[in-house]
C-alpha cells in the first residue's frame, strides 16, 4: 500500500510522515533526503544533482524516478510506503503510476498538507537539519534537547543549502508552477485528503492520523 505526502516545501511532509511511520509500522521514502544523502557521500548522483537541490530546481523526472526506483527495490515495505516528496509533476505522476501497475500495489491516499505561504516561510526559516541522520528540528517550534547537537546521533546540526532565502523563494515558485497541478490530478482521482496543515505539529497530526485510519480500512475493504 502506497500512500503519497504532497505539499509546498515547509508544509511539514517531513515531520509529519516521520511520526506516521512510528505509529502505523509504515516505511517513509523521501526523496529529497535519498538525493542529500548521495550529495553527502559524493557519489556521482549526488554530484549531477547538486546543482538542482542547491537552487531550488527539481531534478529531472527520469533522473529522480529512477533513484525511486531503485530505492524501491530493496523490498521494505513494512505495512505500506510513504512517498515523502514524490510525485512533483504529473509526469512523476505518470510513471508511479506505471511503477505501481506493474508490481500490483495501490495507492490508498495523497495527504494533501495545506498551509499559507508566510507560515511554511517561517519553518523552513527556522529549519536545521542534521547532515548525519538526516533528522529535522526547528530553533522555536522542535528545538534539539542539546543546542545545534541532533538528539538521535549527536551531530552538529546545520542549516539545509537550499533553505537560503533565495532558495526558499524559489522552491516555492518552482511547488506552484510544477507540483501545485498534482493537487488536481489526485482530487479528480478520488485519492486527495486535504490537510490543514497550519497548525502545531500535533494537532496536524491528528488530522493526518485520522486521515490515514480512514483511508486504510477503505482500501482493505476494497482489497
Ligand atoms: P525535499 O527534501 O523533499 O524538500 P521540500 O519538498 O522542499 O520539503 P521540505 O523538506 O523543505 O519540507 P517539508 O514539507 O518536509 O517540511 P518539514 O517537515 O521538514 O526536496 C529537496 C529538493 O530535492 C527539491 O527542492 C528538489 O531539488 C529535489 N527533489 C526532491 N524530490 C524530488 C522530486 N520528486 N523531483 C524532483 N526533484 C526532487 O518541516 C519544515 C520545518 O518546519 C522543520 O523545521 C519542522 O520542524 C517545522 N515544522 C513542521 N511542521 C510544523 C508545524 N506543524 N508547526 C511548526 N513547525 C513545524
Amino acid at each position: 500500500m502506497i500512500w503519497i505526502f504532497l505539499g509546498a516545501p515547509g508544509a511539514g511532509k517531513g515531520t509529519q510522515a516521520e511520526r506516521l511511520q512510528g505509529d502505523f509500522g509504515f516505511v517513509q521514502i523521501s526523496t529529497g533526503e535519498l538525493l542529500r544523502e548521495a550529495m553527502r557521500a559524493g557519489t556521482q548522483l549526488g554530484k549531477t544533482v547538486q546543482e538542482y537541490v542547491t537552487r531550488g530546481e527539481l531534478v529531472p523526472d527520469d533522473l529522480v524516478a529512477a533513484v525511486l526506483r531503485e530505492r524501491l527495490a530493496y523490498g521494505d515495505m513494512g505495512n505500506g510506503v510513504i512517498l515523502d516528496g514524490f510525485p512533483r509533476t504529473v509526469r512523476q505522476a505518470e510513471i508511479l503510476e506505471g511503477i505501481l501497475d506493474k508490481h500490483c500495489w495501490k495507492l490508498c491516499g495523497v495527504l494533501y498538507l495545506e498551509a499559507a505561504e508566510e507560515v511554511v516561510q517561517e519553518r523552513l526559516g527556522g529549519r536545521r537539519n542534521c547532515p548525519q541522520c538526516g533528522a529535522n528540528y526547528h530553533v522555536v517550534t522542535l528545538p534539539p534537547k542539546v543546542e545545534g547537537r541532533c538528539d538521535r546521533c549527536g551531530a552538529e546540526l546545520v542549516i539545509r543549502p537550499d533553505d537560503t532565502p533565495e532558495a526558499i523563494r524559489n522552491r516555492l515558485e518552482v511547488y506552484h508552477r510544477q507540483t501545485e497541478p498534482l493537487v488536481a490530478f489526485y482530487d479528480q482521482r478520488g485519492m486527495l485528503e486535504r490537510i490543514d496543515a497550519s497548525g502545531e505539529v500535533e494537532q496536524v497530526y491528528r488530522s493526518v492520523k485520522e486521515a490515514v485510519s480512514r483511508r486504510w480500512r477503505q482500501c482493505l475493504a476494497d482489497g
